[in-house]
C-alpha cells in the first residue's frame, strides 16, 4: 500500500520514489518506511540522505521536515507537471533520532 525506492552508495543515499496508494493516506504508512530505512541508514555509517521534492509538495514537504530533512538547495523547472514548471527543493538528512512515544 505504499512504496519506498532508495539508491544507496556506501555513505550516501538518494530517496528516489515514496509513495502511498491514495485509499491508505495519512495512515502513517509513508512515516513509517521512511522512518525504518533512516534507522538503517544511519545505524549503519550512513551521513547523508538526499531527496528532491517539488516546491508545491506541501504535504510531502511536511513529512520530510518531521523526519530531520532540510533544504540544501533548489533545482530550477525540475519538474513538468500538465506543462508547467515545478521547482524541486533539494532536502537533506544527516541524523535520524527515534521519536519517543507518549
Ligand atoms: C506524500 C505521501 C507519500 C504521504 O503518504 P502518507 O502515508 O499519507 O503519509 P503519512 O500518513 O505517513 O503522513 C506523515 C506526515 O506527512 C504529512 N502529511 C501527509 N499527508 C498530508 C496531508 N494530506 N496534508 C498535510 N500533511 C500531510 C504530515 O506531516 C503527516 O504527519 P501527521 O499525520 O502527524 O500530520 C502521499 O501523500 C503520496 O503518496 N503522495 C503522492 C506521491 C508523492 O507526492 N510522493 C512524494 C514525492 S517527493
Amino acid at each position: 500500500m505504499a512504496a519506498l525506492m532508495v539508491n544507496r552508495v556506501q555513505e550516501n543515499a538518494d530517496i528516489i520514489t515514496l509513495m502511498t496508494h491514495a485509499d491508505y493516506r495519512r495512515k502513517r504508512l509513508a512515516y513509517g518506511l521512511l522512518e525504518t530505512f533512516l534507522e538503517g541508514f544511519f545505524a549503519t555509517k550512513g551521513e547523508s540522505c538526499f531527496l528532491e521534492v517539488s516546491t508545491n509538495n506541501k504535504k510531502a514537504i511536511s513529512l520530510y521536515k518531521s523526519l530531520n530533512f532540510s533544504k540544501c538547495g533548489l533545482r530550477k523547472e525540475y519538474y513538468t507537471k500538465l506543462g508547467k514548471n515545478e521547482d524541486a527543493l533539494v532536502m537533506r538528512a544527516t541524523s535520524f533520532q527515534k521519536k519517543q512515544k507518549m
